[in-house]
């Protein structure tokens, strides 16, 4: 079978935003043609990739149409006649050609449209499910738990509260369909709450969970513990709770300004405030939890709750081996968001997973808060064994995607599901 690429196109589509993103579409020597849809973030890191955008008037400078005309000029260039099935030689490649240190001068939307692109196109060649071929890049394929977001703030909801997620993750069921089943008590065990509250429910944010206008980040996080017990779960057993707080997006000058509590706090107040989180809600997940570039406050804040609580490193690490190699030898957190859009290319972001694995932290798959139909993310989270996916909450069908195709995985019966009554 002939598995060198032969045609690469690239299509400015939109995403779940209403923004421009990039869609590839990679044709191989066998006539067997597949695409992959790439994902923006809106909270992004400081360290992360660079989407390559148009700038000017149109999509109020958002266009995407230099990088699809780097993907079908410059990249199918390069790339024409290369095997897809080497993936490091590939990605290398687009490394290379690049040229600068965050993808910039191509665009890391361009780049890992081609990289996902190929190991599609080379799993349909072979007529294998996308997971069985992504297994090939390494890992221990078996089905991730869900931390699913069920009360948004931060920036992906007008910023009412400044904790960006409320996420349950349901962990101690029998299997993916079961977990999947209680979060979607949980969501509306949540909205039913929020009502009797009267609650004037801004809609639903920009990762579809509710975004209420709550007096305190407190009260959400209340609100989500009772959602869990009236939805008819044992918190801490089954369900426990996860949170994005997104420190960097309320942080200046040494300071972490929460006004919804009318506070101004230092690295150290905010860690004893997450102290008291814990010990009073089902708390065992904190993703960045401090501003992105405050090595010393994550080492504190690992040495003070890393025993007990997942601290996962999203801004803080953006997928990047270099600083996941740093948290690991400083113990500065002890698991790792894994976004594939923040690095660029699915070499790299399975090295990061190795590394985590390697060091015996966790690793969590995630979805960025703009995101496309495309379902690659649940194929990559299984094949991968992370253990855990995120996606925004059980509504909006850029989410469904994702957590609708692990059903459809689970049922296939062959990725093992591992339930742990305890998390992480
Ligand atoms: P983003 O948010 O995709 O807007 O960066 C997701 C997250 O912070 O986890
Ligand atoms: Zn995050």
């Amino acid at each position: 079978m002939d598995l060198t690429i032969a045609k690469l196109r690239a299509q400015e589509i939109l995403d779940s935003r209403g923004v421009p993103t990039v869609e590839v579409e990679m044709t191989l020597g066998c006539g067997v043609a597949a695409s992959a849809q790439v994902p923006s973030g809106a909270s992004t890191g400081r360290h992360e990739a660079v989407e390559l955008r148009d700038g000017g008037a149109r999509y109020a400078g958002k266009g995407t149409l230099r990088a699809c005309a780097n993907v079908e000029g410059e990249i199918a260039r390069a790339v024409a006649g290369m095997d897809a099935a080497e993936q490091a030689v590939l990605d290398a490649r687009l490394i290379e050609l690049d040229g600068t240190a965050n993808k910039g001068r191509l665009g890391g939307n361009a780049i890992l449209g081609v990289s996902c692109a190929a190991a599609r196109a080379v799993a349909a060649a072979a007529g294998e499910p996308l997971w069985k071929r992504l297994a090939r890049l390494g890992g221990r394929p078996r089905l991730p738990v869900p931390m699913v977001n069920i009360l948004s703030g931060g920036l992906h909801a007008g910023r009412q509260m400044e904790v960006q997620d409320f996420l349950a993750v349901a962990h101690g069921f029998p299997s993916y369909a079961e977990a999947l089943r209680a979060i979607a008590d949980i969501h509306r065990a949540a909205k039913a709450l929020l009502d009797e509250r009267g609650c004037v429910l801004t809609g639903v944010a920009d990762e579809g969970g509710w975004g209420p206008i709550l007096k305190s980040n407190e009260e959400a996080l209340e609100v989500l513990s009772l959602a869990i017990e009236r939805a008819g779960y044992r918190p801490l057993e089954q369900v426990s709770i996860a949170l994005d707080i997104a420190a960097s997006h309320f942080y200046a000058d040494g300071v972490y300004e929460l006004k919804s509590e009318g506070r101004r706090m230092s690295a150290g107040e905010l860690i004893a405030l997450y102290e008291r989180w814990v010990e009073r809600y089902p708390v065992r997940s904190i993703e960045d939890g401090l501003e992105q570039d405050d090595w010393e406050g994550w080492k504190e804040l690992t040495a003070r709750l890393g025993r007990k609580v997942q601290l996962v490193g999203d801004d803080f690490f953006t997928t990047n081996p270099a600083r996941v190699g740093r948290g690991i030898a400083e113990g500065a957190g002890n698991s790792v968001l894994v976004k594939m859009n923040q690095i660029g290319t699915l070499t790299e972001t399975f090295r990061v997973l190795e590394m985590a694995r390697a060091a015996g932290w966790t690793a969590v798959v995630s979805a960025r808060s703009g995101e496309t139909e495309d379902s690659f993310l649940a194929d990559l989270a299984s094949a991968s064994g992370a253990g855990q996916i995120k996606v925004g909450s059980v509504t909006r069908s850029e989410r469904l995607a994702k957590y609708n195709r692990l059903l459809w995985l689970e049922r296939a019966g062959e990725l093992a599901w591992r339930p742990a009554e305890r998390y992480p």
